[in-house]
Order: C-alpha cells, then structure tokens, then sequence
C-alpha cells in the first residue's frame, strides 16, 4: 500500500469514540470557511448541519435541504480547517429509502468535500442502513430524540421524553444505532434525565443539544451561540451578541458613504 505523507492532522473517528466517559466532546456547527477556521481551534469535530437551511438559507425547516448544498458547505468548511474532524449531514430524501441509497449519497458527500464522517438522523429504523454504511467504510454519527427531519410526523420541534412510558424507546433507539455501528449519537431535544440514563447506558459518545450536562460531549449551531437569531431555544447559551454588532457596524458604515465620511485618505489609492 502506497500512503501520502499528510499535510493535515485531523482529528479521527476512533479518537471520538475512544472519548466516551472521558474529557468531554466540543462540536459547534459551521457552514462557511471563515467562521470554521476559528471553530476548528477549540472544537473535536465540527458538523455541516442540515440546519444550514434555516440560517444560511432563509428555509423553514431542514426539509428542503439538499445534497448540493450540504456538499457546497461542506467543502468549504473541509477547505477552512486543519484540526477538527468534520461531519456533514445527509439531508432528508437522500439516504431513508435503502441503504444502497444511503451508501450511493454517503460515498458522493464523503468524495466531494473531504469530510470524516457524515450523520443521519433516526434510531433503531436506521439501523440496518447504518450497519450497512459503516461495513463499506463510511463513518456514521447518529442523531436520535428529537429529529427536525420527521418534525412533520412529530407534530412540530417537540421536547421528547416528556412522558416516561416512552423511555424504553428512546433507549432502544440509541442502543441499536450503537450496536449497527455509528461511533456516537446526537441526542437532541430531551429530558434530561432521559439524556443523562441514555448516556450511562451506551457504548459511544453521546452529544447533547438540549440534552444533559452528563452527556459525554455538546454541541451548538454557531449562530445561536453567537446572537444571530432573532430567536433563542431554551437549550442555548448565548456566548456573543454579534448580531446587534453586527447591525451597529453596518448602520455606521450606511451613515458614513451618505455623508461622505467613507472612504478617506486612508482607504484610496493614490
Ligand atoms: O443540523 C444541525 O445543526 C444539527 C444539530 C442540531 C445537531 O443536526
């Protein structure tokens, strides 16, 4: 076998998956090249979510998300970093219907951007599409609990668990994507003690987003994060408020062409 020296050392799946119970696993999202470079200094992977649809699209859901755009973002999110090992979602319709689908999808996503792994979303109903993933060589991060693809199904971006008679399930769910083979589980949505159980009974890494502090690692989308919507989940800490910056700074720039403030000497050539 001939190898290239590599010019970047990413961090690799077994390492997530040798992280269960350990320091605990830091994953933000990330869509574009810029803001991916800075993530990729403190975080283990970073996901190219299929929530790119809401905050770099404009959609209103994740449903119309398609395969283009996951592999236009993930590309330059692969582009921008070093570190981090990168995931990219499958978006909904590209990988449910079989898993000579899902690999046929998986394999082109994995191909065009040069990410590690990809993620999709679903328990014990995808199992055997994980399984299948995972025997021909492509990585799979799970996500259970709440999954925005089926929201339609779900009655809308309901909290999961509330009612302890569905535990049992829940478990299940994310007990058989472990055992089909995905190397950590997303658990968005939930309870927390529902999370925090999940948690202590599974193999592999679990990364909560409205999940539980016991998880063994958490996950944001950056622009909640940074105060870039308008709205903000009950689940997310706000680190930064860049959209009232952000507005300041382009409310003083409008102000300064009209007067003609901008631009000064400083800023022709001459
Ligand atoms: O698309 C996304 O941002 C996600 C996270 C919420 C886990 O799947």
């Amino acid at each position: 076998m001939s190898t290239q020296t590599p010019t970047v050392r990413r961090t690799t799946v077994p390492q997530i998956r040798n992280r269960k119970g350990g320091e605990p696993i830091v994953s933000l999202t990330s869509y574009h090249a810029h803001t991916a470079a800075i993530v990729d200094k403190y975080a283990d992977f970073i996901l190219v979510g299929d929530s790119l649809g809401m905050v770099m699209h404009g959609m209103e859901s994740t449903i119309g998300v398609t395969l283009d755009l996951m592999i236009m973002h993930g590309k330059a999110v692969v582009r921008g970093t070093q570190k981090a090992l990168i995931v990219v979602d499958m978006p909904f319709g590209t990988y449910e219907e079989s898993p000579n689908m899902a690999f046929r999808n998986a394999a082109k996503i994995m191909k065009e951007t040069g990410c590690g792994a990809v993620k999709l979303e679903g328990g014990a109903r995808m199992a055997e599409t994980i399984h299948f993933l995972v025997e021909r060589g492509i990585p799979v991060m799970a996500h259970t609990g709440l999954t925005p693809q089926s929201s339609h199904v779900m009655g809308g971006f309901k909290t999961q668990g509330r009612d302890e008679e569905s535990w049992a399930a829940h478990s299940a769910d994310a007990r058989t994507v472990a055992d089909a083979g995905a190397f950590a589980v997303v658990l968005e949505g939930m309870v927390e003690p529902l999370a925090a159980r999940i948690t202590k009974e599974v193999e592999i890494p679990t990364i909560g987003i409205g999940a539980s502090v016991d998880c063994d690692g958490q996950i944001l989308v950056l622009e909640d994060m940074l105060g870039l919507n308008p709205w903000t989940p009950k689940f997310v800490k706000v680190y930064g408020q860049l959209g009232p910056m952000i507005e300041d700074s382009v409310k003083r720039y409008a102000e300064d062409v009209k007067s003609r403030a901008f631009p000064t000497e400083e800023e022709v050539y001459r």
